[in-house]
């Protein structure tokens, strides 16, 4: 058998990591979780009482967070915001699409606009972040990027039919990354989460109802939690993932098409 050694790049301790969403649930055990490894990390959010509290978070332990406030639906908040988060820390190693937004209303109640602004903020923005950090990040020759997707890409959603082809949409994007940008050491994969304890599910119910719905139907009997998609996250991040791209990886105690 003839092995050849091969570069196994990662992240390194410094390196840079935007989170967008970093305010909320994910966003904020994405931020601490890679801060526990090093990194320096753009906190972007539309909620700056929550993005400030992040980076407090990430400060008192010692590490190093800076927030900047966008509204991912405005492409101009979008291009100021990447220029603010250039000037501060220059060009990331990572860019983990977190934020979105999931309005609920059946297709027939459904305004068109909710519709749209739903593609805008889940879709187009992570399209228009990833299209304006590639060339920083290509002529690095390194980098990672995690897409946070949803079952709801591959289930559908009663209720929720934005959202569901909004998350269908960037498990897509996520395969043409990893393609074009594969030649560039740049790896693009997607977290596809079940049920997690976060304001996003909790639009719409209680925690107790959530806990006790998980404990009936997902093979693993709990619901997740922030904590368990961020390891997922590390992992993608560091160089034991070198040769993973494309792939939409679920992390969701087994719920393999659970009917809603
Ligand atoms: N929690 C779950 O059960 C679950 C399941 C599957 C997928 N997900 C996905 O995980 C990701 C994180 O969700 P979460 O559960 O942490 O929800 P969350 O609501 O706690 O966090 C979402 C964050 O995105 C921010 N945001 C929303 N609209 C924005 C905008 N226009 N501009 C900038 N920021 C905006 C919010 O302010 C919030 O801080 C989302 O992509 C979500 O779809 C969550």
């Amino acid at each position: 058998m003839v092995h050849v050694d091969v570069a196994r790049d990662g992240f390194r301790a410094g390196d840079h990591i935007l989170v967008t969403g970093g305010g909320g649930g994910f966003g904020r055990a994405f931020a601490q979780r890679f801060s526990k490894m090093g990194a320096r990390l753009s906190i972007w959010d539309i909620d700056e009482g929550n993005g400030l509290e992040t980076v407090r978070l990430v400060q008192s332990a010692g590490g190093d967070a800076t927030f900047f406030r966008v509204d991912l639906a405005d492409a101009k908040d979008i291009d100021a915001a990447v220029t603010a988060t250039l000037a501060h820390y220059g060009s990331p190693y990572c860019v983990v699409n977190n934020a979105s937004i999931y309005p609920r209303a059946s297709i027939l109640d459904m305004e068109m606009e909710t519709f749209e602004t739903t593609l805008k903020v889940n879709i187009t923005a992570p399209f228009h972040i990833v299209k304006s950090f590639g060339p920083g990040m290509i002529a690095q020759n390194r980098g990672v990027i995690i897409n946070i997707a949803s079952g709801r890409a591959l289930e559908g959603a009663v209720n929720g039919a934005s959202y569901a082809c909004s998350k269908a949409a960037i498990l897509s994007l996520t395969k043409t990354v990893a393609l074009e940008w594969a030649k560039y050491n740049i790896r693009c994969n997607a977290i596809i989460p079940g049920v997690a304890l976060t304001a996003q599910p909790l639009a719409n119910s209680t925690p107790e109802a959530l806990i006790e719905r998980a404990k009936q139907r997902i093979p693993l009997g709990r619901i997740g939690y922030p904590e368990d998609v961020a390891g997922l996250a590390a992992y993608l991040v560091s160089a034991d993932a070198a040769y993973m791209t494309g792939q939409g990886i679920a992390m969701n105690g087994g719920a393999v098409l659970v009917p809603q």
